[in-house]
C-alpha cells in the first residue's frame, strides 16, 4: 500500500532525526564516533540497579509496581524528584511536580499543551535538535535567538519577543547540547524577569547540570521565577540511566495539570518499575558516589579532546567551545561557506571518524559551517586519533 496521500499534515514532511540517521552510517566498528550523546556505557550503574530491582520485585510492594499507576507519577519519586530539582534551587510541592518519561517527554508535553500550528517558540541558536523536531510535529515555528559565550543574548531575546510574540522560550541552562555553553547567573535572572514581563513561558531544560567539571554550580532560572512562567525539566538519563526513561518537571500547578492530561493520552504513566528504581537509587544515597565516579571520567575525556583540538586542529580556521561540563564541544568555521553537511560522508569514509554536522541544531536552514563533537563514547586514545584525523581532513579541505 502507498501511504503517501495518507500521512498527517504534522508528520508528512518530517525527516528522521539527523542523529538517528547517522547511526545507520556508523555500523562499521572501525569508526571512531563523536556523533552520539549517550552516557559512557561502562559507567551505567548496573550493579546498584540490579540490587534495587531485586529488592523491589521481592518486597511487599512488588505487585503494586506491576499494576497501573497514577499519571502524575509514583508519589515517593515525586518527593525525591523534587529534592533532586532542589539541587539547583528549584522549589515546589507535589502539585507542582510531574514524573515524565525522560526530559524529551517534558518538551513534548509542553508543546502539546501550548502550541497551535504557526505559534512561535524562541530557541537559542543553535539548540537541542529534538526540541526543533518535536516542535515541527505540532506545526509550531522555531525562531532562533543569538547566542554569546555565556549563553542567550538578552538584547536579541527582547527584540525577538517583541517582534514574534512567542508563547514559549526553550533553553538549556547548563552545558547546552550542542554547544556546551552555560548561561551566566546575570542572564538567568534577566531571562526570568524579561519573560515574566512579556508573559512568555520558559521551558528550562537541565539534563546535564550535575556533569560539571569546573566553575561554580548555578541556580536554575526557575529559582528566580516569581510569576510561575518557568517550567523546569530535568532527567535522570545522564546522571543514572537513560534506558529507564525517567525525568521530572516542576511547574505552576495549572501547567502540570495540562501536561498530565497530555501525558495520560500518550503513555498513561512512566513505567512504575523505572520510577521505583530511580526513587530507591536516590533514597539509598547512590547518586552522590555515582557522580563522583562519572564526572571525573567525563572530565578526562573532555580534557583529552580539548588537548587534541589544541594540538592538531587548524585553530585559525575553526573555533571551539571549552565547556565546564556536559558531553559536547562545538566547533564553528570562520568561513561560513565551509559545508560540514556536504563533506560528511566523504569525511567519515576517509577519516573513519564521525561528528554531527551543526545544521540540524539551528532554527534557520542553511547554516552548515558548524559541527558538534561528543566525547563520552570514545576512549581517550580514540579521541586523540579521531581529532588528529579530522584535523588533517579539515586542513586539506577547508
Ligand atoms: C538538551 C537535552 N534535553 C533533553 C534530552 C532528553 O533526554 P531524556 O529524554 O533521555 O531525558 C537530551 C538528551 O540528549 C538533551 O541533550
Amino acid at each position: 500500500m502507498d501511504f503517501e496521500n495518507m500521512w498527517s499534515e504534522r508528520l508528512k514532511s518530517l525527516k528522521g532525526n539527523a542523529i538517528r540517521e547517522i547511526f545507520k552510517l556508523l555500523q562499521n566498528p572501525e569508526i571512531v564516533s563523536f556523533a552520539g550523546g549517550f552516557p559512557t556505557l561502562g559507567l551505567l550503574p548496573q550493579k546498584e540497579i540490579k540490587e534495587i530491582t531485586d529488592d523491589l520485585l521481592t518486597g511487599e510492594g512488588a505487585l503494586k509496581i506491576l499494576q497501573y499507576g497514577g499519571t502524575e507519577g509514583y508519589t515517593p519519586l515525586l518527593e525525591s524528584g523534587l529534592k533532586y530539582a532542589s539541587r539547583f534551587g528549584v522549589k515546589g510541592e507535589l502539585k507542582n511536580t510531574l514524573v515524565i518519561s525522560g526530559g524529551q517527554q517534558g518538551i513534548d508535553l509542553m508543546f502539546k499543551a501550548f502550541i497551535n500550528p504557526g505559534d512561535r517558540v524562541l530557541v537559542e541558536n543553535p539548540t537541542y535538535l529534538a526540541c526543533l523536531h518535536i516542535l515541527k510535529t505540532y506545526q509550531g515555528v522555531a525562531v532562533g535567538v543569538d547566542s554569546d559565550d555565556d549563553g542567550l543574548n538578552i538584547d536579541d531575546l527582547e527584540a525577538k519577543i517583541k517582534k514574534h510574540q512567542p508563547k514559549i522560550l526553550y533553553i538549556v541552562s547548563d552545558f547546552s547540547n550542542p554547544t556546551g555553553k552555560t548561561l551566566s547567573l546575570e542572564k538567568r535572572k534577566a531571562i526570568a524577569s524579561l519573560t515574566a514581563k512579556y508573559g512568555v513561558v520558559v521551558i528550562e531544560d537541565n539534563p546535564y547540570g550535575e556533569i560539571r567539571f569546573s566553575g561554580e554550580k548555578l541556580p536554575a532560572i526557575k529559582s528566580f521565577d516569581t510569576e510561575g512562567n518557568v517550567v523546569y525539566v530535568t532527567s535522570f538519563s545522564k546522571t543514572i540511566a537513560p534506558g529507564l526513561r525517567c525525568g521530572i518537571a516542576v511547574a505552576d500547578e495549572k501547567i502540570i495539570r495540562k501536561m498530565t492530561i497530555g501525558k495520560q493520552a500518550v503513555d498513561v504513566h512512566t513505567s512504575n518499575l523505572s520510577q521505583a528504581i530511580i526513587d530507591e537509587y536516590l533514597r539509598r544515597g547512590y547518586l552522590e558516589p555515582h557522580l563522583k565516579e562519572i564526572v571525573p571520567v567525563y572530565k578526562t575525556k573532555k580534557d583529552a579532546m580539548q588537548n587534541a583540538i589544541e594540538k592538531y586542529m587548524p585553530l585559525d580556521k575553526i573555533k571551539f567551545t571549552n565547556p565546564e561540563g556536559g558531553l559536547f564541544i562545538w566547533g564553528e568555521f570562520k568561513d561560513k561557506s565551509a559545508d560540514l553537511d556536504k563533506c560528511f560522508v566523504d569525511c567519515v569514509t576517509k577519516t573513519k571518524t564521525a561528528y554531527v554536522a551543526g545544521s540540524s541544531f539551528f532554527a534557520d536552514e542553511g547554516i552548515n559551517h558548524c559541527l558538534r563533537f561528543n566525547y563520552s563514547n570514545a576512549t581517550v586514545e580514540q579521541i586523540e586519533t579521531g581529532i588528529k584525523r579530522l584535523a588533517a581532513y579539515f586542513k586539506e579541505n577547508f
